[in-house]
């Protein structure tokens, strides 16, 4: 009944499944300790000076916050070299990619990406009665750039690029994108979405920071979900020119980030040491597991983010089935079609051998 009262476009949603709770994962296998890998969560958590800085700031819950976040846009405009203006936050960098949408997207209008990648980028589109237009990835599990390209038309309003792609964990080549830029006619807007971008394991990649310096015209979307290790607090942001932020700007709730979590993503930028001794941990960790992985007959086919994307080779389904059992959380690739790949977050180097350990445990039961 509530479901007719709803638009025509409630029925073609195929809502985000998250990775499944924890506390779900204890009530329905009767199991005390329940580890999740299914997320790309950072494990070890915030910085504890952005700690600190949230519970000084849930004394000044009474009071609206700073609607335009000046103070976290000033620091992120130091961060990078470019002016606040450069910068619209948000509540979560999901949030943004429905506002981006909301502020783009007529009615019939095209939106193309790469699949499978980060789900949000089609319900967002059909949300606003724009047409998703997808085109798989390469055979290497990479956006696929041309293909993109052969579709564009007078239709095409938008492209998403997710670079690092989830789930795969690829990402492109930035003179790949470059060239790609300079073909994109200017009817369209180009959202990078760099989520991932600082997990990327190569020297002086070149990323939208450097795209928007060079003068392009594209949005490029991040968060502190994952390095920074503020996904349960939502906070991310958009950085592109200012024409491209203005209808951004529009559609953009007032009170979009509430102020524990401005706190938390100030005191993060202050505290820059504590996100580089995390990443310095995934990266050593992803570079330990992948061996481990290869080991047991995986395949690993991306590693450029917090989590690795692996071929079991055999049904992903089952094996994260059997994993749950033993309350360990990770993502079979499944929903996106991939029936023998798993996605796995990088978790402390004891959650990644407890999950490795498990892994060992199912496949000798399987061999007997
Ligand atoms: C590619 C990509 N973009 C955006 C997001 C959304 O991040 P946030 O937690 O800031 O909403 C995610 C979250 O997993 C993601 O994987």
């Amino acid at each position: 009944m509530t479901k007719q009262l709803g638009r025509k476009v409630i029925d073609q949603l195929t809502p985000y499944v998250p990775g499944k709770p924890i506390e779900d994962v204890k009530r329905e296998y009767g199991i005390k300790k329940v580890t999740r890998l299914a997320s790309n969560e950072n494990a070890y958590g915030p910085s504890p000076k952005a700690i600190e800085a949230m519970k000084e700031a849930v004394q000044n819950s009474w009071l609206y916050p700073e609607p335009t976040c000046r103070s976290l846009r000033e620091k992120l405009g130091a961060l990078y070299g470019l002016s606040p203006e450069k910068f619209v936050t948000g509540n979560g960098a999901d949030h943004l990619i429905t506002l981006i949408t909301m502020a783009f997207i007529n009615e019939g209008d095209e939106v193309i990406y790469s699949s499978p990648t980060f789900g949000s980028y089609r319900e967002s589109t059909l949300m606003m009665g724009g047409k998703p237009v997808e085109v798989p990835l390469t055979e290497d599990y990479v956006y696929n750039l041309d293909g993109i390209l052969e579709k564009v038309s007078e239709k095409t309003k938008m492209i998403y690029i997710c670079n690092p792609n989830n789930p795969t964990g690829t990402i492109l080549q930035p003179s790949q994108i470059e060239n790609f830029l300079k073909q994109v006619p200017s009817h369209v807007v180009v959202v990078l979405d760099e989520a991932y971008v600082e997990f990327i394991k190569k020297e002086n990649y070149r990323t939208g920071v450097d795209f928007i310096k060079d003068g392009h015209q594209i949005l490029t979307l991040r968060t502190f979900s994952k390095l920074y290790g503020l996904a349960g607090t939502r906070v991310g942001y958009v950085m592109g020119s200012e024409n491209l932020l203005a209808p951004l700007q529009a559609v953009r709730p007032t009170f979009e980030v509430n102020r524990i979590a401005i706190a938390g993503a100030e005191a993060t930028l202050d505290d820059l040491s504590h996100s580089e001794d995390v990443l310095q941990k995934v990266q050593s960790e992803i570079d330990r597991v992948s061996k481990e992985y290869t080991a047991l007959g995986f395949d690993v086919v991306g590693e450029h983010a917090n989590f690795i994307f692996v071929d079991t080779k055999e049904d992903a389904a089952e094996l994260s089935e059997a994993l749950l059992k033993k309350g360990l959380i990770v993502r079979p690739c499944t929903p996106w079609g991939l029936t023998n790949h798993v996605r796995i977050s990088i978790g402390t180097p004891e959650q990644n051998d407890l999950l490795i350990e498990s892994i060992k445990e199912i496949k000798n039961t399987e061999v007997v």
